[in-house]
């Protein structure tokens, strides 16, 4: 089922949830990394490499994002309490805004710092912040705690998760998984 139905997500929606696990992983291992290194010639490379895959995933957000809007919502089990429900609504929104707030505060850094962003050297980002080096700093912290946000958010998330499915054992695993 390409697309998601009121007892499962479908193709498209568990594609985006668990290529953007892997590629956001992959993200801030690789950003952990650029951190820790000297400066010079090599750092910028691998700044570019980073703020380029960091691009990528933005768009993936976004169409994920799109995708989700134009699209049902699998039901929870039907012994979900309302306040279970909303707590499962707030974190799934809860993890869209620290998603984009990575990259997006990433883009703002570089911007503010005066360093254009490309995308893997074919083309340049239009520039909509003027150099400020007090914003980038501003930037540059938001950019170091919002992963930190987004880990521990997802440590509760498939924590969730997996109390439904060993716990409960009802559907909502499978929902994202196996379920068709
Ligand atoms: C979802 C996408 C992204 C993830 C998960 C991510 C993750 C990270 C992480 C974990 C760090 C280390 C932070 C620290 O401890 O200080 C980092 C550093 C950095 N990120 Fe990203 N990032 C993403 C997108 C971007 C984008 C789009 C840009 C810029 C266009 C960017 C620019 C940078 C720069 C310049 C650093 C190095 C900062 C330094 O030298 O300390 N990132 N990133
Ligand atoms: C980067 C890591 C992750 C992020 C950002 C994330 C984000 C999300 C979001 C936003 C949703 C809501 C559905 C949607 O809009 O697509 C969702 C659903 C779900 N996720 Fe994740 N997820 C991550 C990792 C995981 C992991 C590791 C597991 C399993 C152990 C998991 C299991 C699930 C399940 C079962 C659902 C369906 C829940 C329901 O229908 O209420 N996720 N995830």
């Amino acid at each position: 089922m390409l697309k998601k139905t009121a007892n499962t997500y479908g193709v498209v929606a568990k594609g985006f949830h668990w290529l953007l696990f892997l590629m956001l992983t992959f993200s801030i291992v690789m950003g952990n990394f650029l951190a820790s290194m000297p400066k010079g010639a090599e750092k910028l490379e691998a700044a570019g490499m980073h703020k380029s895959f960091g691009a990528v995933l933005l768009t993936l957000i976004l169409l994920r994002l799109i995708w989700k809007l134009v699209n049902e919502t699998p039901r929870l089990p039907d012994e979900t309490t309302a306040g279970e429900a909303f707590v499962a609504k707030a974190m799934h929104w809860g993890l869209y805004l620290l998603m984009f707030a990575q990259p997006l505060s990433g883009i703002m850094m570089s911007q503010a710092a005066g360093v254009p962003v490309s995308f893997f050297g074919l083309f340049e980002f239009p520039v909509f912040l003027a150099k400020n080096p007090e914003l980038a700093q501003f930037f540059k912290g938001m950019h170091g705690t919002v992963w930190i946000l987004l880990v521990v958010a997802v440590i509760g998330h498939a924590g969730a998760a997996l109390h439904h499915h060993f716990i409960r054992k009802d559907n909502v695993l499978k929902q994202m998984t196996t379920g068709v």
